[in-house]
């Protein structure tokens, strides 16, 4: 067996910064109401513990998105496999990522969502790879800044698996290639 991911984030170090996410996008707001929008299925644990840290009244709505295959590396190619339930248009909308990586997968969704005319659009991302930014996009909220490495745990996989980790690792080598 592979051995586990060697830890980067710790338990308490993403429950110490993913409460001041909270904080951050609590006061950002002033009190409006906000649709958040976990972009399935890498963000559904940050998600979870974040909407717990923001003291608004919001809605949940989810994006389904698939941009990998089974891979380290992104395929660029974009696909909705679980669109929004209600129209946004008029609406205050964080979208919830679990990484920036290339930009690819943020830049569809940005425009996707723009076409929808919500009142604003703004993005939460857990972790962001700057080095391998393709293009310019702004994180409103962001969580950690890492290298370029792969990461799972906290709803992060690799080939669908290791999302329930409670912490953040990077993947040993042997793990890469026992999928
Ligand atoms: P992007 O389109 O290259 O920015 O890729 C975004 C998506 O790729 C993320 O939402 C993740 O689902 C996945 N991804 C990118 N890097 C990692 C990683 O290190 N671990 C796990 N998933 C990743
Ligand atoms: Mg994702």
């Amino acid at each position: 067996m592979a051995p586990p991911p060697e830890p980067l984030i710790s338990k308490e170090q993403l429950r110490a910064r993913v409460a001041e996410l909270g904080r951050e996008i609590t006061l950002a707001y002033q009190g409006e109401p906000l649709i958040l929008l976990p972009v399935l299925k890498g963000s559904f644990v940050f998600a979870a513990d974040l909407a717990r840290e923001i003291d608004l009244p919001v809605e949940v709505e989810f994006l389904g998105v698939q941009s990998y295959g089974d891979d380290t590396v992104s395929s660029g190619v974009v696909q909705i496999t679980l669109d929004l339930t209600r129209p946004v248009d008029g609406k205050h909308v964080l979208i919830i990522e679990d990484i920036v990586d290339t930009g690819l997968t943020l830049d569809y969704l940005l425009s996707l969502l723009r076409a929808r005319n919500p009142k604003s659009l703004r993005v939460a991302s857990l972790l962001h790879k700057p080095s391998r930014m393709q293009r310019a996009l702004v994180i409103d909220f962001l969580g950690f800044t890492i290298e370029d490495e792969f990461v799972v745990g906290y709803g992060l996989d690799y080939a669908q698996k290791y999302r329930n980790l409670p912490y953040l690792g990077r993947l040993s080598p042997e793990a890469q290639g026992s999928s």
